[in-house]
Formats: structure tokens, sequence, C-alpha cells
């Protein structure tokens, strides 16, 4: 069976999306998932953009020891040296250089002819090939670009030294049947072909980039390239959980192996999830809530009867929790690590230690922890450096005839500082009461959101907030069966990643 590749682009292309910015301490927790994950390739950020992507594409490829780090670059010599330095202490490191090569991309972005994109493609690519093996060359836009035109830019990448050729859907805008018939026309009508692997690229603009991918699969290609949650430009990229689930479920068709292990598809996509301070929609596929849920009466009573009469896969397979194990105070350690690595989460022994005060507090309150209670409870947050501020306790007062009033007390560099406040509501004065305790301006509440973790009136509430400051995004997640407590602590959280 012929292998495909996974090339994960969410630390790249996802990141480059509105709201998904992430601090290089998250960037390595997500690289470090994606490691574990097995997809082969990680685009680790653009070196060149900014000296804080340089930063994290370099921390990750020092880091990552199982899969090869790649950093994008332009065809500017200063994009592709700062790529180099970047990426060179990584197990496999890799160029990925870009230039567009449709005629509309030419003509008003590059103001190039066509004979200068291939003297550029040429030099840029030779260049790339002298610092690094593994060079991989994209032609943007290719799916809007002249074929005769797309056939000239990929043998001249190839000639130069390209090992993977990427063919981007850079808007969207192709159909499956459109994509199938550009990877058999590469490759029957490029004269090197055989020189390089063929990867796609799928933008989801019109919802297609999944199918698009599949179908360049299908037509011979070698390598995928997607994101986590299908995060991306616009409407983001080919999401590698519904990718991978494509091409292992359908296998009887696609003939092909991955390197992944798809027990920890769920607990990747929840962790970038819980970073951004985002969560699936109900019925995204694969990690969405209802992905697996059977209401209709009919189709209940068939998965009571089979489980495949209407399920093509298993929640398990992907490391989605079950409710059917119950911890309690009295569980242990062990057992409950052991859980932790059957959902797809493997703890160092420091990260375990900090994980099992949280679940004994928890176990404390509630009687019965759930599978969903422990993935919740596995935060990143924990480790995150910066923790100026931290909550020691509070008091709300609200009533339906009287505004909320909150007294918040917060440790500040060992410090303790009490304020109060008035507000519309608790969470509006407990947040009103912090405030008060912060130094510095500028921060909004851009979003606030909270939801219960499982059922009853003593579920686990978690709270999400999303704090606007200079331009950028801030998330906090705050956990606790007291939701005013979980709304403050992710309001603290929020704004200690400002400083
Ligand atoms: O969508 C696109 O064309 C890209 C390239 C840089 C590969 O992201
Ligand atoms: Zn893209």
């Amino acid at each position: 069976m012929r292998k495909i590749q996974i090339f994960d682009t969410t630390l790249r292309d996802g990141e480059q999306a509105p709201s998904c910015s992430m601090h290089i301490s998250e960037k390595i927790e997500v690289a470090l998932a994606l490691e574990a994950l097995g997809v082969d390739i990680i685009e680790a950020g653009f070196a060149a953009s900014s000296p804080g992507d340089f930063e994290s594409v370099k921390a990750i490829a020092d880091k990552v020891r199982n899969c090869s780090v790649a950093s994008l670059a332009r065809c500017v010599k200063r994009d592709i040296d700062l790529a180099y330095e970047a990426v060179k202490g990584g197990a496999d490191p890799r160029i990925h250089v870009f230039l567009a090569t449709s005629p509309i991309h030419m003509q008003y972005k590059l103001k190039m002819t066509e004979e200068k994109v291939l003297k550029v493609i040429d030099e840029h690519v030779r260049y790339t090939r002298n610092l690094v093996d593994n060079v991989e060359f994209s032609c943007e836009d290719a799916t809007r670009s002249e074929r005769p035109f797309l056939v000239k830019a990929v043998e001249t990448a190839i000639a130069a030294g390209a090992t993977v050729i990427n063919i981007p859907d850079t808007v969207g805008y192709t159909t499956p049947t459109e994509m199938y018939d550009l990877i058999k026309y590469l490759k029957t009508n490029v004269k090197n072909a055989d020189k390089a692997k063929f990867s796609v690229h799928c933008h989801n603009d019109l919802g297609l980039a999944v199918a698009n991918s599949l179908a360049a699969v299908e037509a011979g290609a070698d390598q995928v390239e997607c994101s986590v949650n299908g995060l991306g430009e616009r409407a983001g990229n080919a999401a590698l959980e519904e990718v991978i689930m494509g091409l292992v479920t359908r296998q009887d068709k696609y003939q092909c192996e991955l390197n992944v292990n798809i027990k920890k598809i769920y607990a990747t996509s929840n962790l970038v999830y819980k970073i951004l301070g985002l969560r699936a929609p109900i019925n995204k596929p694969i990690v969405g809530e209802n992905a697996f849920a059977h209401e209709a009466g009919i189709h209940q009573h068939g998965v009571l009867a089979n489980r495949a009469t209407y399920e093509i896969m298993s929640p398990q397979a992907v490391g989605i929790p079950s409710n059917s194990m119950i911890f309690g105070k009295h569980s242990g350690k062990h057992a409950i690590r052991d859980r932790l690595s059957t959902l797809g989460y493997t703890l160092t022994e420091e990260e375990m230690n900090v994980f099992f005060e949280k679940f004994k507090a928890l176990a404390d309150k509630r009687r019965k922890v759930s599978d969903a209670e422990l993935v919740a409870l596995v935060g990143v947050e924990d480790k995150y450096e910066e923790k100026e501020y931290q909550l020691d306790r509070f008091t709300v007062n609200s009533g339906n005839k009287s505004s909320s009033s909150a007294v918040v007390r917060l440790l500040v560099n060992n410090q303790l500082i009490e304020k109060v406040a008035l507000g519309h509501g608790p969470v509006d004065a407990a947040f009103n009461a912090v405030d008060k305790i912060i130094k510095g301006s500028g921060r909004e509440l851009d979003d606030y959101s909270i939801r219960s973790i499982t059922d009853g009136n003593d579920a686990l509430g978690e709270a999400i907030v999303r704090i606007k400051f200079n331009d950028a995004i801030y998330t906090g997640t705050g956990l606790s069966t007291d939701i005013i407590e979980a709304s403050i602590i992710a309001y603290i959280k929020a704004i200690n990643k400002t400083l």
C-alpha cells in the first residue's frame, strides 16, 4: 500500500486566521501533540514574518524529533535564510517556498511575466536546495493557473531541486473532479514528475477542501496539507481529522497507509480548541458533540441492534471519551493515568501531579467524575509562565431587585489586594472588581461564554473569556463547579496572557 504523508499547517495557515494566534508555549504544546499524533510534517510557521514566528519555528524544530519541521518562505533570499536558521536544528528540516502561478496573481500581485516567474522559481528553489535536502515548492493559486504554464513551473521547480511539489487550491475554488483531473494531468505531463512527491493544499471557501484533498489522493497525490479543526485563512483549510478519518474509514477505496495514531485525534482537536477558546460546532464531523449521537427512534433502534447500522466509525477509535468509566475521590493516580492515556493524553510526571491535585479537588465536590470531566481538566494553561495575578478568594451578592456586587481578592506578586465593585450581574461585578486591581488599560472583553461539561446541578462549568488587547485576542479558560469562580479564573488567565 502506498504511504500518504500528512502535512499539518495548523501553526502556519491555521495561526494566520483571525483570532487564532497562539503564544509560543501554546505552539510548542500543539507541535508536541501533532508529533504524538504522528503527522509526518509540521509547518511550524513563517519564520521571516516576525521575530516571534522565527522564535517559535526554531523552538519547535529544536524540540520535535519524530517528524519533519518546515517553515514557509517567499521566493526571497532573506526569507529562505531565516527559514533555514529556524529549522536547521530539526530532525528533517524542510523549507517550503512558494510563488504564485495564476494569471491574476502574476499580473496584479507579483507584476511579473511568465518568464520572470520561471526564473525566480529556478533561482530560489536552487538557493534553498543548497541549504537543505527537503525542499517543498508551492505554485500558489495553482487551481486557477493555466495548465501549460503550471506544467512549466512545476518542471522548473523539480529541475532546480524541489523534492515536493504542492498544488494549492488557494482560494477554495476547485471541485473534486477538477482536482482529480489536475493531479492526473500534472503527473502525466510534467516530464520529471517522478523526481518529486505531489502534495495538495485545499482551502474550504466552498466547503470542498476535504473532498478535494481526497480526490487528489485518489489521483495519486502523496501528501495532504491540512490543519487541526480545519483552521486557516478565511473558511479554513482541509480539516486534518476529516482527511485522516476519510482515508482510514475508506481504506477500501484509497488503499493507503498513514503514520497517524487515530486514538489521539480527539485530544489534539480538543487541545487546539481549548487554546483558542473555541468549541467545535455540534455537527462538526469526527469531533463535534453530535458526531456520534443518535436521536431518531429508528436510528437508536438500529444502533442498539448493531452500531454499524448508523455508525461508520466508532467514537472510541478517535479517542472520544465515553461516560462509561466513572472515577471518584478514592480513585488512584495509576488508574487515572491509564484512563487519560486511553483518551489520547500522555502526561509527564510533573503534569500528572498537577492534574491529580485538580482531580482530587473536583472529586471532593462531585461524587463521580466522568471521562468528559477528566478531559476538561487536562489544561494547557497551567504551564503558562506568566501568572502575575491569581485568584485568592471572592464573594458575590446578587438578586433580582438589586444590582450585583462582588468582593475579589487577588494575589499579586505575593501581596493580597482586595477590591469591591458593582455590576449588572455577578460576573460583571466580579470582572469590574478584578479590573480595579489590574494595572494598565486598553483591555476589552471580546467574548465570554459558559457551558456545563456534564449534566446535573453539581456539574463542572467551563468558562471561556476572550480579551482584545493591542489588536490581538487573548483567551482564558476556567473550570469550577461554581460558574462565577470559573468565570473569574478564565478572566484572570486571559489578563495574564496580555502581560
Ligand atoms: O493557500 C496557499 O496557497 C498557501 C501557500 C502558501 C501554500 O497557503
Ligand atoms: Zn493556504
